[in-house]
């Protein structure tokens, strides 16, 4: 009698916890980051996070309620419950393992150098860029890999969103940003203030830097909550809808 009430309890306790915690669960993102998080012309939020997130929730039958946050202060602001789960593109690795709870990684991006077309230099190298002016998002993996291995040769400008980085970079302030890949394509590459190559290789190793893909991240204790999104990822990613998602973005 007494274990069969205990039971009960846990799974009164339980459903309680699932009702308070995922009717409506608020997402940390740093925008833009453009094509994972930004804003289309008329102001709407959109781009590969955005649209899997939204996916994700309604999969496990929640609102989701996007909040924007500058990368700098993300992880302290899920911390401080300002949102339930932090999805900005961010990539799992073992520093940030320490403070909060992964999901599977849902995408996986190499890093790469993006620099005028003029700058002549086709590899990025404590030669190559010594003297120079190094762009990075503060706080990011690249600010980390930057700042390790070129501080003692470059100077090196940390911005706190990525779209003040590519402003300065048009404006030749900078001579070369190091940038996940896909938003140096899709801001650089693409743009029309200016002829942008990539220079090098695109780079994804060594792990300690560059990590293990991206991952939506939790507070440690927030299990149940993870665990759900993993859930519905597999979900999306075994019925095709993944697919379509990405092909929007990432497809030819
Ligand atoms: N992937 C990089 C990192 O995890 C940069 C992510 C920045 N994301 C953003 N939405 N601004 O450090």
């Amino acid at each position: 009698l007494l274990s069969f009430s205990l039971l009960g309890l846990a799974v009164a306790a339980a459903s309680s916890a699932q009702a308070r915690d995922y009717d409506n669960v608020r997402i940390g993102v740093d925008v833009p980051y453009e094509p994972m998080e930004f804003r289309t012309a008329e102001g709407e939020l959109t781009g590969f996070d955005i649209d899997l997130g939204n996916e994700l929730c309604d999969r496990m039958g929640v609102t989701c309620e996007w909040v924007e946050q500058e990368w700098d202060g993300i992880i302290p602001g899920l911390m401080s419950r300002n949102y339930d789960a932090i999805m900005s593109s961010m990539t799992i690795n073992d520093e940030r393992r320490e403070q909060v709870l992964f999901s599977d990684p849902y995408i996986t991006m190499p890093s790469a150098w993006f620099a005028a077309s003029d700058l002549g230099i086709s590899e990025a190298t404590k030669e190559t860029l010594d003297g120079m002016t190094i762009g990075v998002q503060r706080g990011t993996l690249q600010d980390n890999y930057v700042t390790d291995n070129f501080s003692d040769v470059a100077d090196i400008s940390r911005y706190s969103t990525a779209d003040d980085m590519v402003l300065d970079m048009e404006a030749e302030r900078l001579d070369i940003v190091f940038l996940d890949f896909p938003i140096g394509q899709s801001t650089l590459l693409e743009s029309e203030d200016g002829d942008y190559v990539v220079v090098g290789e695109r780079i994804s190793e060594p792990k300690e830097y560059f990590g293990d893909g991206f991952g939506i991240a939790f507070r440690q204790r927030d299990e149940a909550l993870a665990e759900k999104f993993n859930e519905a990822l597999a979900e999306v990613q075994e019925d095709g809808t993944y697919d379509e998602i990405y092909n929007r973005y990432f497809g030819e």
